[in-house]
């Protein structure tokens, strides 16, 4: 695990973004995993900066969202495919035939387990996820895996923890009756099957997760730490979500002196 950590929000949408760049160089027609909330934000407008220059083309990119809320209609703003339309897609040359995302939009237990092993031959119909964009939760989840989730799981249906909920009531204008309780969300499983998995965290709130996922052990209690199973996992953090951790001037030193010949 590669772990940087960067002064600012921006400094880390930067260097984020330089993965992104460095992998479409590497194969224009990659397929990338999308995270929604908050973290990636400056990765995506970094993005969105670096097409308007001409450096960087999605023309041939397929692209997969994470996870996606149960019950919402399919023009709701919040709604997942929405929201990394509105941030990110909607200004970029991906063709909207590209993007998929689960399907939500049914309430039947029958159809949202079908949604997910649609889902799932999707992702293996198109190659696989070269390189997957992560945010972390405050109680550690990636994607919608809640603590517990199964280190083994695939994309399904799962609830969402109070905490989480509350987490996510500023996009839902403060109200948590308006957050759903039920998501869909791409397994533990089907997250370590990228090939190269890039997580985002930045500010006080994940001081404690980023801490519990790079250095505690292993569990699913904290969902994110499964990375440390995973042989290709950049961490990108500021230097306030880094303040727990441990080894930070291990890190620094790493980075600093990193080989020429190292890619991320
Ligand atoms: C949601 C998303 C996650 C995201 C997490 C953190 O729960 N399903 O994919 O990582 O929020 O969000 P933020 O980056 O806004 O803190």
């Amino acid at each position: 695990m590669e772990v940087v950590i960067a002064q600012t929000p921006a400094a880390v949408g930067i260097i984020a973004a330089e993965i992104v760049t460095q992998q479409l160089t590497d194969r224009p027609d990659a397929v990338l995993g999308l995270a929604t909330g908050s973290s990636p934000l400056p990765l995506y407008r970094e993005l969105i900066a670096r097409h308007e220059a001409g450096l960087v083309s999605f023309a041939n990119v397929t692209a997969f969202l994470l996870d996606e809320y149960v019950g919402l209609p399919a023009d709701h703003p919040e709604a997942y495919r929405r929201f990394i339309e509105r941030e990110l897609t909607d200004h970029i040359d991906l063709p909207p035939q590209a993007l998929f995302g689960p399907d939500g939009s049914s309430d039947s237990p029958n159809d949202l387990q079908d949604a997910g092993e649609r889902y799932e031959a999707q992702i293996a119909a198109a190659g696989g996820i070269d390189l997957q964009i992560l945010g972390l939760g405050g109680d550690g989840h990636i994607g919608f895996n809640e603590p517990t989730s199964s280190l083994a799981s695939r994309t399904r249906i799962k609830t969402l923890t109070d905490m989480t909920r509350v987490d996510n009531a500023r996009f839902f204008d403060d109200d948590i009756d308006a957050v759903p309780r039920h998501v869909l969300t791409q397994g533990i499983g089907t997250i370590l099957d990228a090939r190269h998995l890039v997580l985002i965290a930045t500010g006080e709130s994940k001081e404690d997760p980023v801490a519990r996922t790079v250095e505690g052990p292993i569990t699913s209690m904290v969902p994110a730490s499964s990375l440390q199973l995973h042989p290709h996992v950049t961490v990108i953090v500021d230097k306030v979500a880094a303040g727990s951790l441990s080894n930070a001037s291990y890190y620094r030193e790493t980075y600093l002196n990193r080989p020429g010949w190292q890619h991320h």
